[in-house]
């Protein structure tokens, strides 16, 4: 008999084909996440799990699958799984990581470009039937060439960011606990700064940090005071990184220009307040949503669940 992997939403086939070359393949095909107790009852006989980001992780799902070996989520961020529990329970973690850093960098830079110049704003303007003429000093955006773009959080992603930044003309700076190696931030013309800095400094703050305890509401009421008025935010990292209300007040006092965000602090509700501004551009968390990158993420959360059931060590294993 197959081992059995339960796969809880709807991921390219390709990543399904390769599954069920293993395993006896449970899959929802009907892309609606399943709630706890749905989870729990499928996860009971399984032993692997593909999880997505939609999906909680945790002690009480945990102790009742007693057969798993991996949680296989597909996706970079894990912060939906707790990984001391399942440390506890010898069932081992990955994600996707690598895959999806330049389709998410290009996502970013979709989100600064768009808020820069008021693309989704404009596109409103033009459908509502408003635009009767061109205007001299109407739609007045920010330029990037010489521009200060700050980067919270220098992995693969944020790098990533910082390469397109360059190829627009931009200036830099980064907030990391780690330094990045001389020669990468030569290549990049990166400087390191501290938090202060990058938010007083830039002109476009792109965040790219992991979602922990130390990074929830990295930018709050406090970070948004510390901002140019004329300067831009763009989240595709996680949703809590930013608070969300000091972030809708900021936007509409005219603290700061503009705001491009892929994610929320309760997805998939959005602050009703940032539904009626202007100056926000809003994704429903699509970074990483192009079909070359989703298949290849499928495929690596794929060979990573058979790794694990086959007593292999996972090529992406993370650790509490
Ligand atoms: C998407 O948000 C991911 O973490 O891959």
């Amino acid at each position: 008999m197959k081992p059995r992997v339960v796969v809880t939403r709807r991921i390219p086939d390709d990543g399904i084909a390769l599954l069920r070359s293993y395993f006896d393949v449970d899959e929802n095909r009907d892309d609606r996440p399943y709630t706890p107790d749905e989870l729990a009852a499928r996860a009971a006989e399984a032993d692997a799990l593909v999880a997505l980001l939609t999906d909680r992780v945790d002690e009480a799902l945990l102790a009742r699958s007693p057969k798993l070996k991996i949680v296989a989520n597909v996706a970079v961020g894990y912060d939906n799984i707790d990984l001391a529990a399942a440390a506890r329970h010898g069932v081992a973690v990955t994600n996707t990581p690598g895959v999806l850093t330049d389709a998410t960098a290009d996502f970013a830079f979709t989100l600064l470009l768009a808020t820069a110049r008021r693309v989704a704003e404009a596109d409103r303007y033009v459908r509502a039937g408003r635009f009767k003429g061109w205007l001299m000093m109407g739609f007045l955006g920010g330029d990037l060439n010489g521009a200060t773009l700050g980067i919270a959080g220098f992995g693969r992603i944020g790098q990533a960011v910082a390469r397109r930044g360059r190829g627009f003309g931009m200036q830099i700076v980064y907030q990391d606990e780690q330094p990045a190696p001389e020669a990468l931030e030569a290549e990049l013309g990166a400087r390191r700064v501290d938090k202060d800095t990058l938010l007083e400094h830039s002109d476009y703050v792109s965040l790219h940090v992991p979602l922990l305890p130390t990074t929830r509401q990295y930018i709050g009421e406090l970070e948004l005071r510390k901002m140019k008025r004329t300067a831009y935010l763009v989240n595709t990292s996680r949703g809590p990184v930013v608070d969300e209300a000091a972030l809708a007040k900021a936007l509409r006092a005219g603290e700061i220009a503009g705001a491009g965000l892929d994610v929320f602090e309760r997805e998939p509700e959005v602050h009703p307040e940032l539904l009626t501004l202007e100056n926000v551009v809003l994704a429903p968390h699509i970074a990483s949503a192009t079909v070359g990158t989703r298949t290849k993420m499928a495929l690596i959360a794929a060979e990573n669940a058979i790794a694990a059931v086959s007593g292999k060590t996972p090529p992406n294993l993370v650790r509490a």
